[in-house]
């Protein structure tokens, strides 16, 4: 028997994703459709031994909640969050549930950070970590980066037989380009090594009081744990060359709404709206506008037929779209309303919110760069070194109004502005 734990942090986390987590928490945020763990989930029940998902964090247990016991009723596996009291870092919160986490005897267990998507080889992983018998504590899914970029994320370097020599977390200069994903197979026997690092900073308490402001269970797995266990024999990395990103800004929540709406094609077709012709009908029967795939429809919205979509767009529930509007490379929160004629290029409109008519609502994609192989997307910070905000795509807030016949451009709306005129590069407060 298997268990997966996906890690989703807390409300303090996930600050580069606002406005959009001000309202829902970053690993609820719809992408293709599908809230973004739910894609974690999705990968995880395709294995057959896994019997049971924990999603650990330190959100209010009551923002998780109905997000829990939706997915438990979709899927046949027991899925639960488990709350930590405050941030214990990605391995303290496995460490203090490890008797929940043990409970039924698995013989091994995925984790899974919550703010990376993928089309997670979890099988492959899985049958990796196996091949390599008894001595494997820890299997790492690994990709390749560009060498400017690797040193941003946790950087690998194989041996012989894929085992991990050296690990260094985010190094100051280039160690190599294969970095962590943030997908691990681990075996059981990995919570004595938790337990090591629990017990010395227990005893550091008593002679330091820990200052550095963190509870003492705060156990950080990359630094603590896997960065001793390189070159000991017992950690492993497969390198795939499979689509994986991390999910950090907004911008990046477009950019990875185009690849799970592209993997549809193959697990969900039925999620995928049917490339057509104005005003064709789909199997319901009901008028679908003119689709450029990959586009996503909720059943509940409402498209006019002569409204163009695609590529690349999600569509909420009860969200309106209106008579000539032309959307492309967007995310369409619920209930959004967008008026006749109105062009959405790159943007992410908000729960609720209303664009009036023939209005332009326009971003700049943040995409890894299609000239250098292995790019990653850059994440860049709001403003540049002169103070102005970098481009970006453009994010309206929950329940903002934007009206009729106004130019928004590389902007980002807070939740309920109601704009009297056109913007460009700017954040509305
Ligand atoms: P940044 O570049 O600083 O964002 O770091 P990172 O990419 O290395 O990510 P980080 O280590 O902060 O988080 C990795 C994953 O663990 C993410 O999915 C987080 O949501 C999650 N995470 C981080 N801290 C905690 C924590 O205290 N508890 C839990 N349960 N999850 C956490």
């Amino acid at each position: 028997m298997l268990k997966a734990i996906i890690l989703i942090g807390g409300p303090e986390k996930g600050t580069r994703f606002r406005p959009l987590s001000l309202d829902t928490p970053k690993p609820l945020f719809p992408i293709a459709g599908k809230p973004v763990i739910q894609h974690h989930i999705e990968a995880c029940v395709r294995i057959k031994e896994l019997k049971e998902i924990l999603i650990l964090g330190f959100y209010p247990a009551s923002q998780m909640q109905q997000f829990v016991s939706n997915m438990q009723n979709l899927y046949d596996v027991n899925i639960r969050y488990l709350q930590e009291f405050t941030s214990l870092g990605t391995a303290g919160g496995m460490y203090h549930f490890r008797d929940q986490i043990r409970s039924g005897n698995p013989s091994a267990f995925f984790v899974l950070n919550g703010d990376v998507c993928a089309d997670f080889p979890l099988q492959q992983l899985y049958d990796f970590h196996v091949s390599k018998g008894e001595k494997a504590l820890v299997s790492i899914m690994g990709t390749e980066a560009t060498r400017q970029q690797a040193v941003h994320y946790g950087c690998l370097v194989l041996g012989k037989d894929e085992e991990v020599t050296h690990y260094v977390e985010k190094p100051r200069t280039y160690v190599s380009t294969l970095i962590n994903c943030g997908v691990y197979v681990c075996s059981m026997e990995l919570f004595a090594r938790m337990g090591n690092v629990f017990h010395s900073k227990q005893m550091d308490y008593n002679t330091l009081n820990n200052g550095n402001g963190k509870d003492l269970g705060h156990i950080q797995l990359e630094q603590e744990i896997l960065t001793p266990l390189a070159g000991t024999g017992l950690m492993y990395a497969l390198p795939v060359s499979n689509w994986w990103s991390q999910i950090k800004t907004a911008g990046s929540a477009i950019y990875a709404n185009r690849h799970y709406l592209a993997l549809y094609k193959n697990t969900h077709p039925e999620r995928l709206a049917n490339a057509g012709l104005k005003a064709a009908e789909d199997s319901n029967g009901s008028l679908v506008c003119n689709i450029i795939p990959d586009v996503h429809i909720h059943p509940t919205a409402s498209v006019h037929p002569t409204a163009t979509l695609g590529p690349n767009v999600s569509v909420g529930p009860g969200v309106v779209i209106a008579a000539g509007v032309r959307i492309r490379e967007s995310i369409i929160l619920e209930n959004a309303v967008i008026k006749d004629h109105t062009l959405v290029l790159h943007s992410i409109v908000g729960r609720s919110s209303q664009i009036g008519m023939w209005a332009r609502v326009e971003g700049t994609p943040s995409d890894p760069d299609p000239n250098k192989p292995f790019a990653k997307m850059e994440n860049p910070p709001l403003f540049n070194n002169d103070g102005r905000l970098n481009p970006s795509i453009t994010i309206l807030g929950y329940s903002v109004s934007v009206p009729s016949e106004m130019v928004l451009l590389n902007s980002i709306v807070l939740p309920h502005k109601e704009l009297s005129r056109s913007f460009k590069n700017e954040i509305i407060l």
